[in-house]
Formats: C-alpha cells, structure tokens, sequence
C-alpha cells in the first residue's frame, strides 16, 4: 500500500500528460482475480489508475508486460475528457471539472470467502474523494463493482453523473445481447453489432424499473455470442431503479461500459463529509459462451444473490387467473382443498380480499386498505389461514404495500403520502399512485401493511409482494424543493430500508417480488425475495421465450412458473395440458386456475405430474443449467439441468412447430460426466406420445456417448414436449 502526497501528484501530472499515449511504466499494479478472471489496474506516476487487462486470469509474472491504454479507469468530465464521463461534478466553488489522482488501495479477505478491494481516487486539488470497489466471489467467477463518493469541500457538491462502473475493452468487435419486453411480453433477446458512437440501454420509470427493458447483458467479443464458446462479458445492475447502460465506441473502436443509476433528472446534492454508496454491477467473464456465464451467475446468486438460494421452494396454486376478483370465503375453501388435494403445498390468495369503505372489486377502488372485506371474507384471513392448515398446505397473501388508488381511506386521509408534483392533474396508471416511499412515514406505513396483515394472522408462510406501476409526475410532497431530483434514488432507499425490516422480523416467510410481472427483476432486491413472477403472461409458449430470456441471468429456483387454463387469457393460444406442465416444470412450478373447472382426467393428469415434479425439482433448482436448442432458432427446443455432483440430469425438449416429417434433431447433451453410465427415464408421460421415447425408456449410455451423439428422438406435433431423467448407475 502506497501513500501519495497530492503535491508530487499535480507536477508530475503535468508532465506526463503530455506524453499521453506513450505507455509509461506502471508505477503500482492492482490484481483482482477469480478462478478463471483478471481484472488489472495500473496506478502511474502520474497518478492517474488505468485499466490494464480484463479477462482469462494472468500470471502475476506477465502482468508487466501489459502496455497501457492511456486511459482513465473511471474517467471523470475534467480538464482533458473527450470520452463519455463516469463521474461528472460540480464543486461547492462552481468549477465543473475533476482530475482524479491515485490516492491507495487495499484488498481484504471477508469471511465468506470473498476478496474486496478498494481503490481510493481523489481530486487532484479538492478534497473530493471516489473509491472503487471490487469485491470478487472467487469460486463462481463474480466481481461486484461499485463506488463510495465523499467529500469535505466547503460547499455542497452537486453529483450530475455518478456512475458505479467503468469497463474499458480494446477488441476487434463488440456484439451486445441486450434484454427487453413490455407487459406480458418480459425478457427478449436481441444481438446488435456495436459501432461507432453510443448505445444507451436505460430506464427512467422509477419504480417497476424492468417494464421496457432489463438491466442485464452479455458482451460478445470479436463475434456474435455463442451458447458454448467464445468470449463474453455478461453483467447485471443489482438496483431497482432508474439505471442506465451505456456502450461507448469511440475513435479508436475501443469500447466503454458505463453503469449506474441513470441520473436523467436525479442529481444529487452531496453535503460535506456525507458519504454515496453507489449500487454494484454484478458481472463475470467467460471463454466458454453465454452458458458459461449464466451458470455463473445461478451458482453465485444460489449463494449470495437471493433469499434463501439453499433452500427448496414451495409449489403452489394462485388463484388470479381462477377468479381475479371474483371470489367468496366458500370459492377460496373449496380451492385450497383441490390444491392440497392434487398434491400443491401452498395456496396463494391473491389481489381482491381486502378493502372495506372501498371495496377491492376490480383494480380501480381499495387499494391502500389492507383490512379484510367481510362481505367476501366474513371469517377473516385467519379462518383462510386455518383452513390451509386443515388440508396440509401453507397460505400465502398477496399484497401491494407501496401503492393507493383514489378511491381509497387511505388516500383520503393522506393525499400528500404520494408521488406527484403540485399545480398538475394526478396521473393514474392502472388507476393508481405510487406511494412516496422517500418520506420515513410513509415508510413505516409500509413496513406496518406487513406486519399487521402477518401479525394478525398467524401461520401465513408466503408474501406476493406487488408493485403495479412506474412512476410519472415524480414529485415529492416530503422532499425539501432543492432536494426533488433525489426522489429517485430516495425511493430505492426507502424500499431497501422497509425490506431490511421486513426481513428482519419475518426471516422464515417466503416472499414473491411481482411487478405486474417481470417488472422488478433485479438483484437489488432478490436479497431479499425467495422467488420471482417474471410475467403474467402464463401462456406455455411465451413462457418458453420468456423464461429463457431471464434464466440467462436468474436461476430457475426463483422463477415462478404457473400451469393454467386455455384458451390462454393473455393470448388466446390453446396448447396441450402436458406442455404446459413440462414448461412449467422447467422452472418452480405452480398453478394459476380454478380445479373445480377441470375435468377429473385434467385432475387426475395435475395430480401425477406434481408427484412427478418431486422427482426432478432438486436437479432444476440447484443444478446447472446447459441450453442445448434455442427458441430463437431451432422449431424444437431444448435445455437440461444437471445436479452438482452430475449422477442425475434431466433434459426437456418442447417442438414449437408441427413437423409432417418428424422433427429429427437430435439433443447433444452437455455437463454430464463423460464417465458415468445414465439411465434414462421419461417424467411425466402422456400416453399419446409417450410412444415415440420408448425405444430409449430404460436404456443406459454414456456420458461421453450422449455428449457427442446425443440423444436422437423423433418428435411430430406442435407443442409435443418430453422430460427425460438421467441418473447414473
Ligand atoms: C399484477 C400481478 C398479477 C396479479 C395482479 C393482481 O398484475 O402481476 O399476478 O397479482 O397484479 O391485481
């Protein structure tokens, strides 16, 4: 560790600053390794840190032989800046620029195995101060990057850009995944060439940050991305709000990442000695595809990323797709036996029990009141509770603390506890207001939702926990009118807060994040949250895109995924009972209609294929994840999970398409152990095509055998589909 006086600094940095792009001797190196990554810094003699090498780990005896790039590592709009600034000021003195100076480092071993180091940067002249922060989780491949902003200038400093992140790459081409969808339609994919100038993937929504796009990526380098081989980059920004992507090629085809909080319309006024805490980009690196990045990411966020990542997850009946808002004490009895009847260990009451002066019979009236509506509900949600309890099942609620509608006894006893601006018209989405969750009141407000509706009741084991709108007017009654454009970033604040607290005094109830479906898909919040719905669109199809998009970044433990009704209700589609089983059983399964609408052969088919589930929900939820035939581009499709220790797997394949001739293709499978002998056997069999496997049913190959011939079977009609256990012998 080196001590630097900002003095020597100043002069040398005027003499070298000249000689830009002559690589100089890197004065201190800063190595940050994973198993398989390197990230290295150079801090020069002239003070300024430069990003020497991102990628395959290096031998500390190369590291020398790196040239420099001349750039800055977190390039900061200063004297000298042509490219697009990380970090953009203005000091307490009005002077717009920063020269960011070296100042130490230093890396610490946590006690879970983790390494973090901090780079400590500071203004050449003020005493304004940015550390980066790398904390590296070895064994999965994962660094978490972000930074701490300080100061002690006499003035408050005004923070206009204030990035986490900065990742410089000098390759031949850059292809960039990015993900994005709207309402029903969550997590697609698409791969641009970058070229010169500037992509900039973004939201501004506030909250339900994820509606239009998610904060994720992969990074192809040098060519398009490949599921197996190749370079790639594949990062994540952990926030639930505005964030802000942004890919930079500039003159000379390098390429800037830059990530953040998008601060369109947040500045953020930064007093005297205060300190910001920028939220991470998670990312990691691999040489082996873009499945090599998503096992990364499930493995570490199985660890460290969502709630309870070692735990089983519940299966379970919700019953919005069953009644919505149509439902009695007597419908939701007769629901909860069927559930527990046909083998579901929790049932999910969601939107529509609540609501008194204003009832909640449909989305535009009661939010905001959570006691029970004793017209639907005379006996309470205890009684509801009780009678789970009776039939061997647990009971969940939905909730949706951080919202009103209008027509509401909350609103009207606290019009100023939303989010809007004075002098405008309020501007309702789904007939509702965001709740201001930068105001402490407010804040306890929401922490008291939860913890009356959980106190009062007794033995609820699950949490839904809604957020159906984004943010527009974003004004703030609380905040001081110099303090406006911190609504945004106070709000996550406020959130983070609640959730601590939540946590802390329900650590055993399981908990949903929802946003009107995958609205709220980050790991900023998974922390705290067991599990996700990524869309309310349940159509088996859909979901078949929907869920490869997002388990590219999330584990299948965490992704809900529900059987119901056709005609479906988002799209119309009609698909088979066992498609949308087997699609539904490629991730955590559960159910979304009413049992007393099935015939006994659907109940009878239902009650087999959770018993089914049993079989393979270890080896999805905690396996690794091998995509072997793409959606995108193949009319069957096709992935598998195989359990840490590969004695079993288990491989789905779904055809998308009729095929007269038969599909063919057969199914390379990958991550097994080319030693190991694999049995295979077909879960959950339909009579009608079972047919086709069973010339394969009970035979044993080998690993080797099935990762390079793979495994061949025919398949005919659109939405056929198959689930094949391996176990070795
Ligand atoms: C959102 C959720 C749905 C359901 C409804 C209830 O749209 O995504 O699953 O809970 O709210 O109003």
């Amino acid at each position: 560790m080196m001590q630097h006086s900002s003095k020597i600094f100043s002069l040398l940095f005027f003499a070298i600053i000249l000689s830009w792009g002559i690589p100089s001797r890197a004065q201190i190196t800063i190595k940050i390794d994973t198993k398989n990554i390197s990230l290295i810094f150079f801090a020069e003699q002239d003070g300024k840190l430069q990003q020497g090498y991102f990628g395959k780990k290096l031998s500390d005896r190369d590291v020398t032989n790196i040239r420099l790039t001349g750039y800055d590592a977190f390039p900061s709009f200063g004297t000298t800046y042509i490219n697009e600034a990380a970090l953009r000021v203005v000091h307490g003195d009005g002077n717009t620029s920063t020269e960011l100076v070296y100042q130490e480092h230093h890396s610490d071993t946590l006690t879970d195995g983790t390494v973090q180091t901090e780079i400590r940067l500071k203004d050449m002249v003020y005493p304004f101060f940015i550390s980066l922060f790398f904390k590296v989780y070895p064994e999965d491949d994962m660094l978490r990057q972000w930074t701490e902003i300080s100061h002690s200038e006499k003035e408050s400093v005004i923070l206009y850009d204030y990035a986490s992140s900065h990742l410089f790459f000098n390759e031949s081409a850059y292809f960039l995944t990015q993900f994005y969808g709207s309402w029903g339609d969550e997590m697609n994919m698409t791969e641009v060439r970058l070229t010169r100038g500037q992509k900039v993937l973004d939201s501004k929504l506030g909250v339900r940050v994820n509606e239009h796009a998610h904060a994720s990526f992969f990074l192809s380098l040098n060519h398009p991305a490949m599921e197996t081989t190749g370079e790639v980059v594949g990062g994540t920004f952990a926030w639930p709000g505005n964030w802000k992507l942004l890919f930079d090629v500039d003159e000379k085809e390098h390429l800037h990442v830059i990530t953040g909080i998008n601060s369109y319309a947040g500045q953020l006024t930064l007093k005297k000695n205060s300190v910001i805490t920028t939220p991470a980009l998670l990312f990691t690196w691999s040489d082996q595809g873009t499945g090599q990045i998503s096992r990364n990411f499930h493995r570490w966020a199985r660890k460290y990323g969502i709630y309870r990542g070692d735990r089983d997850r519940y299966t379970l009946l919700n019953n919005w797709e069953a009644t919505y808002f149509d439902f009695n004490q007597e419908i939701l009895t007769g629901i909860i036996r069927d559930a527990s009847e046909m083998g579901f260990e929790l049932f999910l009451l969601d939107d529509g029990w609540f609501g008194d002066k204003y009832p909640r019979n449909s989305d535009n009236a009661g939010l905001g009141d959570w006691m029970v509506n004793p017209r639907k509900l005379p006996d309470g949600l205890g009684y509801l509770v009780r009678e789970a309890e009776k039939n061997g099942i647990k009971f969940g609620i939905w909730l949706e603390p951080e919202m009103v509608n209008p027509e509401s006894e909350l609103y009207k006893k606290h019009p100023d506890w939303v989010i809007g601006q004075p002098n405008r018209p309020i501007h309702l989405k789904r007939n509702q207001l965001n709740l201001d969750l930068s105001n402490p009141k407010v804040q306890e407000h929401v922490f008291n939702v939860i913890d009356k509706t959980m106190s009062e009741n007794p033995g609820i084991a699950y949490i839904k926990w809604d957020c159906n709108r984004f943010v527009t007017n974003g004004g703030s009654y609380y905040l001081k009118p110099e303090y406006q454009s911190h609504l945004w970033t106070e709000y996550v604040y406020g959130l983070y807060d609640v959730l601590e607290k939540v946590r802390e005094k329900y650590p055993e109830v399981s908990m949903m994040v929802c946003s009107g479906g995958g609205g709220r898909i980050d790991y900023g919040t998974m922390p705290y949250f067991d599990e996700f719905w990524i869309s309310d669109n349940t159509d088996a199809l859909s979901r078949i895109f929907i869920q490869w998009g997002t388990t590219q970044f999330y584990p299948a433990m965490a992704l809900a995924s529900h059987v119901s009704v056709v005609p479906n209700h988002t799209t119309g589609r009609i698909t088979p009972l066992k498609f949308r089983f087997d699609v539904a059983m490629s991730a955590k399964l559960g159910m979304d209609l009413q049992p007393a609408d099935m015939t006994e052969n659907e109940k009878a088919f239902s009650k087999n294929a959770i018993r089914e589930y049993d079989k393979i929900r270890k080896i999805v939820q905690f396996g690794d994840l091998y995509r072997l035939l793409s959606p995108y581009t193949s009319e069957r499709t096709s992935m598998m999970y195989v359990s840490e220790d590969r004695s079993e797997a288990v491989v789905f394949s779904y055809l998308l398409e009729k095929n007269i001739q038969g599909n063919t293709q057969s199914l390379v499978l990958n991550g097994l152990d080319p030693d190991a002998m694999y049995q295979l056997t077909e879960i959950n069999k339909d009579p009608k095509t079972y047919s086709w496997f069973t010339p394969l049913e009970g035979k044993v190959f080998s690993g080797d055998f099935l990762m390079k011939y793979g495994l061949r079977f025919t398949m005919y009609n659109q939405f056929d589909s198959k689930i094949i256990l391996l176990k070795a012998q």
